[in-house]
This record gives C-alpha cells, sequence and structure tokens, in this order.
C-alpha cells in the first residue's frame, strides 16, 4: 500500500494536540454555523490550524497575516476543499494582500482568529458593519497584543478579543523555543555560516529574544543583550550575558538579531559602527525594526551574494548583510519553514479554545481584551503532556490544605 503524503502531512504527524481536535469534534461539529476568519502566516502548520477548525464544522476564510510567507502549495491544498476559503497566494504584493483581507472580511465572518491585529484592526477602520456584528476574536502575538491594548484603551474595540499570547501555553514556548530555534537555524542555513564562536548581538530581551540569546549561547556564541527596560538588561546579565547599549554593541557584534517588536532598533548610527560583514536579522514584528531605508541611504551599492541575503557596501568599503529584506527572518527567508511543529501545536490549539469558548460554551463578554481563562490553558497544556506520553504529580490532600490554610499548625516562624 502507498500513502500519499499532502504538504500538511509532516505537520500534522508533529501536532497532535490539533490532531486530536480533529478526531474529538469531527462528528459532533460544534463550531457548524459559524463562519471563523483566520489571519496567520500561510504554511503546514498553520493549515493544520485551519483543517482543525474546519473539522469542527467552522466555515474557514484565511489570509495571510504577512504578504511573504505564505507558502502556495498549502493555500491550494486547503482552498480545494469545501467549506474553506483562501484569500492568499504564494508572492502576493503588499497592496494584494491588504485587499484579500478586506475581501475575506466582506464575506462577514462571526470570529476572526488573528496574527498582528491587522484583520481586526481592519474590521474596525474600514469595515465597522462587519465590526459591530463580530462575535469575537482572539490574536496570537505580542505586537498584536500591543495594538489591541491601544485599541482598547481608546475604547473603539467592538467585540471581546482573548489575548492568546498571554497564556503561558503560547509564549512560554513559542516565543522562547519556537522563535529561538527557527531564527537561528535559518540565519545559519541562508548565510551557511558558524553560529559557534561569532559575537551575537540580540536586541530585546523578552520571551524571543532571551530563547534567541539562551540558544546562541548554547550553540558556542559569545553573546550580547541590548535592552530598553532596566530588570531585562539586569535579568540578561545575571543569565550571563553582556550588556550594553547598542552603539558599543555595534562595535562588538558581528550578527545582530533584533526581537524587540519595536521600531529602528538598528539605525544609521548603528550601521556606521558595525564591522565589515555584519550580518543583521529580524525576529520581530513587520520590517520596521532595522532601518532598511537608513541603510539605503548609506550604501553606495546593493547586491544580492546569496539568495536571502542583501548586501549593503557602504561608501568607506564595509559590506553589511541584510538578511530576508528585514522580514521575519524565521518565516520569511528563502528556506524559512516557520516555528517547529511542536509549538505551534500548542499556540494554534490556544487559538482553536478562544473560538471554542466563546462560540460554543457561549462565553459572554463585553467588548475588551481578555486574557483566556487559565482552565482551558492547563486543560491544553494536559492534553499536550499527554501526547507526549508525560505525567506530573497530583496534590495530596494534605498538600492541598497547606495552601490554603494561612495559619500552620507546624510553623516555627
Ligand atoms: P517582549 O515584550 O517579551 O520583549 C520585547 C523586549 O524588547 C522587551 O523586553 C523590551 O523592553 C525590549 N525592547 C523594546 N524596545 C527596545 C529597543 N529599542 N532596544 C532593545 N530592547 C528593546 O516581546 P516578545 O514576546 O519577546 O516578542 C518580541 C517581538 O517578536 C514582537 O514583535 C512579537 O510579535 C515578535 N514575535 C516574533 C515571532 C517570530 O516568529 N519571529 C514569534 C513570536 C513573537
Amino acid at each position: 500500500m502507498s500513502f500519499e503524503p499532502d504538504p500538511l502531512t509532516w505537520a500534522r504527524d508533529h501536532t497532535p494536540v490539533l490532531v486530536s481536535f480533529q478526531e474529538e469534534y469531527s462528528d459532533s461539529q460544534p463550531l457548524s454555523g459559524y463562519t471563523v476568519a483566520f489571519a496567520s502566516h500561510l504554511e503546514s502548520k498553520s493549515g493544520v490550524a485551519i483543517e482543525t477548525l474546519h473539522a469542527a464544522g467552522a466555515e474557514v476564510l484565511f489570509a495571510p497575516s504577512e504578504p511573504q510567507s505564505t507558502h502556495g502549495d498549502v493555500v491550494e491544498t486547503l482552498d480545494q476543499r469545501d467549506g474553506i476559503t483562501a484569500f492568499a497566494w504564494e508572492g502576493m504584493t503588499d497592496e494584494e494582500f491588504d485587499e484579500a483581507q478586506h475581501q475575506l472580511l466582506e464575506e462577514e465572518p462571526d470570529f476572526i482568529l488573528d496574527d498582528g491585529c491587522e484583520l481586526i484592526a481592519k474590521c474596525h477602520a474600514d469595515h465597522p458593519d462587519v465590526a459591530a456584528r463580530v462575535v469575537g476574536g482572539g490574536e496570537q502575538t505580542t505586537a498584536g497584543i500591543t495594538r489591541l491594548e491601544a485599541m482598547d484603551e481608546e475604547g473603539v474595540l467592538e467585540f471581546p478579543v482573548y489575548g492568546v499570547n498571554n497564556t503561558p501555553m503560547k509564549h512560554f514556548f513559542d516565543n522562547v523555543h519556537g522563535t529561538g530555534e527557527s531564527s537561528l537555524a535559518n540565519i545559519a542555513i541562508t548565510t551557511n555560516s558558524l553560529i559557534s564562536g561569532q559575537d551575537v548581538v540580540v536586541c530585546g530581551y523578552g520571551y524571543c529574544g532571551r530563547g534567541i540569546a539562551n540558544k546562541a549561547r548554547g550553540m558556542g556564541a559569545k553573546t550580547i543583550v541590548t535592552e530598553v527596560d532596566p530588570r531585562k538588561a539586569l535579568q540578561a546579565h545575571m543569565d550571563g550575558h553582556r550588556v550594553m547599549d547598542m552603539n558599543e554593541a555595534a562595535e562588538a557584534g558581528k550578527l545582530f538579531i533584533s526581537a524587540t517588536g519595536n521600531r529602528e532598533v538598528m539605525r544609521a548610527e548603528h550601521f556606521e559602527r558595525m564591522p565589515d560583514g555584519a550580518t543583521l536579522a529580524n525576529s520581530g514584528h513587520f520590517d520596521v525594526e532595522i532601518d532598511i531605508a537608513a541603510l539605503e541611504e548609506l550604501a553606495d551599492a546593493v547586491s544580492t551574494p546569496r539568495d536571502g541575503v542583501t548586501r549593503y557596501h557602504m561608501a568607506d568599503g564595509r559590506k553589511l548583510n541584510l538578511l530576508a529584506d528585514g522580514r521575519l527572518v524565521n518565516l520569511t527567508g528563502p528556506y524559512s519553514h516557520g516555528h517547529p511543529a511542536e509549538v505551534m501545536d500548542g499556540t494554534f490549539a490556544m487559538m482553536f479554545v478562544a473560538a471554542y469558548e466563546m462560540l460554543v460554551d457561549g462565553t459572554e463578554l463585553e467588548p475588551g481584551l481578555y486574557n483566556i481563562p487559565d482552565r482551558l490553558d492547563r486543560a491544553v497544556a494536559n492534553r499536550k503532556l499527554e501526547t507526549l506520553g508525560l505525567s506530573t504529580e497530583s496534590l495530596t490532600e494534605s498538600q492541598q490544605a497547606y495552601y490554603e490554610e494561612w495559619q500552620h499548625p507546624d510553623s516555627h516562624f
């Protein structure tokens, strides 16, 4: 017997929690009657997330969250199924990406699962009638949560949104391990250079930056961290990294990776100081962390020495190498496949339960940004442990009582 794999086969093999939802809900179809919009980097793992929503009965409309990270074979495979519609193709321009998101919104989804808050923001700005009818949403990433917080503060949100990124099941694993491993793997493959022995500067020591810096050090890099938050800077110091400001780091580093969620973290004054042959990569969000306009202005010429590497030839003879056009290096480079499937299993499982909780369990919330209830995060963690064949301890009665009592009979204090 021969088995014909499809573009989702490998990801399915490594996303057992999503597959367990498919198996559990394919008969009962709890999401039947709902149209769920799904915006994400479109590749095999998000493909499994889309087919999981569909298996549970939802009609799914999907669009990219970033125009450059779409894998066409995944889009075509999903788009062929009844009840799944693609507003995406590989190689979209920024304008086509915008237009496709608008077209999706015109189909009036009931629920929006987003990555970066672009679809939710467009819905509010340009499709107010649709926003008024949307039941709720979920947001996957840090930068999207920042936008939603701004919307919530301004009081413009029309529906409740679960901040999926804020759950431990997402950011403890996806941001730290997923971004850490996939960024370094893609930088190594794109440059065909050693990370071991390199002076690696990581800008930002949040969840992503911490993962990148610690894994780079594990590979033998000499790591430097830059931060704006004094506590994070101290944390980096005590984790054993060198901490300095970006002007100093620009002179000391050779490979620069940003993961801040902020703009122009590497800019002209830093490019002026970087050594010949320095490599610049962005693992944060969008393409704004590295000031590409400033690089272009400083350069006399631009060349492409390798696929995925843009070389800026400085007037003083130095060459600076920018990876993946300054977009997310782990998702948009020529060899990029995004995060390992095992971590995306947890992230997309949390997106699925966000939709399930609001649509099926009928949790009624006022418009605003909400944390997902902890019981759902624990339930997904338990499901993941089960698929790994790992078990945990349970509290004994006396241990539970010890937590609940403030007057401990055996206390010596
Ligand atoms: P975080 O908020 O935990 O960490 C960001 C850190 O950057 C903070 O500690 C902040 O103080 C620091 N920072 C801000 N401006 C800075 C500057 N100018 N210089 C140095 N440090 C600065 O956020 P997290 O979860 O680490 O995410 C970071 C970015 O990565 C976000 O944009 C997020 O959306 C993105 N992300 C990317 C992924 C990918 O696949 N590449 C996956 C997950 C998140």
